[in-house]
């Protein structure tokens, strides 16, 4: 695995999305088995970073996410977790309200990374700073950070934030650059912030362009692995595919070893 280290910290480059894990907008039975086996995949695998909301199946991905932890026996300490307040829950009790809810599910004492999941419209990003302050001084989490977020937005959670923010998650892969387009990425990499990819291989409606494949082979690696290890070779991005696959979880873990050439990565960024 490959890190990123600010603000004292060290991120693994590759961590674990929870999205429709547990469920879509809600709880659903049938996934049950099959989200917690991948969870459970997931840690024995050596993923550390796992990130979740409460809008994931309306809260059971967090319930999942803390029960395959406990059931694994992991130590809470060797794990980062990234959780999310909903664009309903902004105001000051709100905040309060949804860490509360998400730390009771995931049976855990602080989460290391809450974001604001989506900015709304008419939202008080100020009074929403005001409360995600108060709980880092709680100590109900460790660290901010916003998603969805363009570089307007991004720009004024730093102005509100007592603490760095740590990252702007957004949709980042090889064909969706609009987080390069609209100057995010550059001044996350400017300015120590994380830039969290998410969605990084949605391309299951894309054909598998050649090009791609040919670099795959070379590395006796799949599309799905370049297209992540394209992610990981970029200065102060992470990234956190979701897979309820065991042999695609393992695939995505090894990926952040693949060593891209220089020619490879340009060949890459300019596929889409
Ligand atoms: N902040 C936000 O607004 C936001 C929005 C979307 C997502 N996210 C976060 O980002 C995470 C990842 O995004 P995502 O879930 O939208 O998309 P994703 O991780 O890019 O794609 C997930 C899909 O790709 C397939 N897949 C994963 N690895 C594969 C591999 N190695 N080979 C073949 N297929 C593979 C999975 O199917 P299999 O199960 O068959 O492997 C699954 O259907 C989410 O889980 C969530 O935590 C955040």
């Amino acid at each position: 695995m490959k890190y990123e280290t600010l603000h004292g910290l060290s991120i693994p480059k590759i961590g674990f999305g929870t999205w429709k894990l547990g469920g879509d907008s809600y709880a659903d039975p049938k996934l049950e088995s099959v989200s917690l086996t991948a969870l459970q995949t997931a840690l024995e695998v050596g993923y550390t970073h796992f990130d979740t909301a409460e809008g994931y199946a309306a809260g059971h991905s967090e319930e999942l996410l803390g029960r395959a932890v406990r059931e694994t026996n992991t130590k809470r300490e060797n794990l980062f977790i990234t959780t999310k307040v909903s664009p309903e829950h902004l105001q000051y009790e709100q905040v309060f309200t949804s860490c509360e809810s998400s730390l009771r599910r995931l049976n855990m004492g602080y989460v290391d990374l809450y974001l604001i999941h989506w900015p709304r419209i008419g939202m008080k990003l100020q009074e929403t700073f005001r409360a995600l302050n108060q709980l880092v001084r709680d100590g109900k989490v460790r660290h901010l950070g916003v998603s969805n977020f363009n570089l307007k937005l991004l720009k004024q959670a730093q102005s509100f934030s007592e603490t760095p923010i740590l990252t702007d998650q957004v949709p980042y892969r090889l064909p969706d650059k609009s987080y390069v387009k609209n100057g995010v990425l550059e001044y996350c990499q400017q300015n120590d912030i994380l830039l969290t990819a998410y969605s990084p291989v949605k391309f299951r409606n894309l054909p598998v362009n050649q090009t791609l494949r040919a670099i795959a082979d070379a590395h006796s690696a799949t599309s799905y692995q370049i297209a992540l290890a394209w992610l990981v070779a970029q200065p102060r991005v992470i990234t956190i595919p979701m897979s309820l696959d065991p042999q695609h979880i393992r695939e995505n873990f090894e990926s952040a070893d693949i060593e891209l050439t220089k020619e490879e990565f340009k060949v890459l960024s300019e596929l889409w």
